[in-house]
C-alpha cells in the first residue's frame, strides 16, 4: 500500500462533518446552521445566537428567556478561582489567564456525564456563560482595581464591559459589542475548533477542550493577529507613510497582520460585517485617523496581493471597533474567545455524537534500528 501523501497544515482535508456552519471562500459567504451572518448579526442577539449554533435552531421566546435566565445563573465565578486570578502574574497575557481559567474551571464544576444530555448542556453553557470572567477580573488586577462581581440580569457583552469598569454601560457599547461577539461566534475548521474537537475526542469535559482550544486561538496567525493589526496600525506614521511602510514590509517578508485567510480568497464577509460597525460607531463617536491609515492599507495591500486572494480578514477592522469602545488591545483576542467558545461548544456536543478518536497518521523521515552506544562510548 503507497503512503499517503503529507499536506502540510492540513489545508483542505476534512477533519470531520458538521453543520455548525459554512463558509464559501470564493464567494465571501458564512452561515450558521444555514443562516447568513449578515442576518443574524443585523436581527439578533449574541445569546440567540449561541443557542442557535449549540441546538441547530433559532430560538422561540420561551427558549431564549429559559437560555439567557441559565446563562445568568451560571455566570459566577467561584471564589478558588477569584483568588486564582488575583494571584496570576500581571505580567502575563488575558488568553493565557484565560486559558488557564478554564481548565481550573473544570476542577471546579460539577463532573460532565458524556452520556447524559442535561450534563453536557450545564457543562457548554458554563463555559458560554464564565469565559468573559476570568478576563474583565485580569484585566482589573492588573490595573489595581478591585473583583467586580458579575450580573445574571445583563447581556454576556453588557456583563463583560460591567465586569470591567463596574459602571453600567451605554448601550451603543454593549450593542456593539454583542454585535462582534456574533460576528465571532463560529467560523468551521479553524486551527482552535478543530484543537477542540481533539482534545474533545478522547472523552474531554467542555472546560479541558475549551482551554486547549484557547491557547490555539491565541497564537498571531489566529485569533492573536486582531491586536497586533492595531499595534500595526499605530507604527504606520499616517495615511502618506502606508505605501513605504507597505514595501518595506514586503522587502522583509513579513506577512501584512490583518490580511490573508486559508480559506477565504476575497474580502472576510466579517471584516465587511466590522467596518459597518466601526463605522456606525465613528458617526456616534468620531473617527480615528487610524480608520484612515487602514483604509489606505487595504488599498495598497489589495493592489499587490489580491490577485493572490489575499483580502482583509476578521481581525483587520475589529481592533478599531474595540480601540473606539475604549478597551485594552491585549483584551481583543479574549473577545474573540469569549464569542467563539459558543461555536467550541457547539463543536464539542456534535463530537460528542458520534466520538472517534482523533489519531492521525505521520509520514516518518528519521531514522531507523540504530545501533545503542552507551554513554561512555558516545
Ligand atoms: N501578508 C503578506 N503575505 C501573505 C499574507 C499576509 N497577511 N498572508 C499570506 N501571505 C502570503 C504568504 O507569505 C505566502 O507567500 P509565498 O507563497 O510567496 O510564500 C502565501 O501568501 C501563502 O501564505 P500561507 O501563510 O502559507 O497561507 P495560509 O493559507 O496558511 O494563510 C494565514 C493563512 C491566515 C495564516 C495567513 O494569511 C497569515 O499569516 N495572515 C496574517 C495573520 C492574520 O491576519 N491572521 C488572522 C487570520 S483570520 C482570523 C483567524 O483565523 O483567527
Amino acid at each position: 500500500m503507497s503512503s499517503p501523501e503529507l499536506v502540510p497544515g492540513l489545508a483542505g482535508i476534512p477533519a470531520a462533518e458538521s453543520s455548525v456552519s459554512f463558509i464559501d471562500g470564493q464567494a465571501g459567504v458564512l452561515e450558521y446552521r444555514g443562516y447568513p451572518i449578515e442576518d443574524l448579526s443585523a436581527h439578533s442577539t449574541f445569546e440567540e445566537v449561541a443557542w442557535l449554533l449549540l441546538y441547530g435552531e433559532l430560538p422561540t421566546s420561551d427558549e431564549l428567556a429559559s437560555f439567557e435566565a441559565d446563562l445568568g445563573r451560571l455566570r459566577v465565578l467561584p471564589p478558588a478561582l477569584v483568588k486564582m486570578v488575583q494571584a496570576f502574574p500581571a505580567t502575563g497575557h488575558p488568553m493565557q489567564a484565560l486559558q488557564a481559567s478554564l481548565a481550573a474551571l473544570g476542577m471546579v464544576s460539577p463532573k460532565v456525564d458524556l452520556r447524559d444530555a442535561a450534563s453536557k448542556d450545564e457543562a457548554a453553557r458554563r463555559v458560554i456563560a464564565v469565559t468573559a470572567l476570568p478576563v474583565a477580573l485580569f484585566e482589573r488586577v492588573r490595573a489595581g482595581k478591585e473583583y467586580v462581581a458579575p450580573r445574571a440580569d445583563l447581556s454576556t457583552a453588557a456583563n463583560f464591559l460591567w465586569c470591567l469598569d463596574g459602571e453600567e454601560p451605554a448601550e451603543i457599547a454593549s450593542k456593539t459589542l454583542d454585535c462582534a461577539l456574533i460576528l465571532h461566534a463560529e467560523h468551521t475548521m479553524n486551527a482552535s475548533t478543530f484543537a477542540c474537537r481533539v482534545v474533545a475526542s478522547t472523552e474531554n469535559d467542555p472546560y479541558t477542550s475549551c482551554s486547549g482550544a484557547v491557547g490555539a486561538l491565541f497564537g498571531p496567525l489566529h485569533g492573536g493577529a486582531n491586536e497586533r493589526v492595531l499595534n500595526q496600525l499605530s507604527t504606520i506614521d499616517g495615511v502618506d507613510a502606508v505605501e513605504s511602510w507597505y514595501e518595506a514590509k514586503a522587502e522583509s517578508k513579513s506577512k501584512v497582520m490583518g490580511f490573508g485567510h486559508r480559506v477565504y480568497k476575497t474580502k472576510d464577509p466579517r471584516a465587511k460585517n466590522l467596518q459597518v460597525l466601526a463605522v456606525k460607531l465613528f458617526e456616534e463617536l468620531g473617527s480615528t485617523p487610524k480608520y484612515d491609515v487602514a483604509l489606505k492599507l487595504e488599498e495598497v495591500v489589495t493592489a499587490k496581493l489580491g490577485g493572490r486572494g489575499i483580502y482583509p480578514n476578521v481581525d483587520f477592522f475589529s481592533g478599531l471597533v474595540y480601540e473606539k469602545l475604549g478597551l485594552n488591545t491585549d483584551v481583543f483576542t479574549p473577545i474573540f474567545a469569549m464569542a467563539r467558545v459558543a461555536g467550541y461548544c457547539a463543536h464539542w456536543l456534535e463530537q460528542h455524537e458520534d466520538n472517534k478518536l482523533f489519531r492521525p497518521a505521520q509520514i516518518y523521515v528519521g531514522e531507523r534500528e540504530r545501533s545503542y552506544a552507551p554513554i561512555s562510548e558516545r
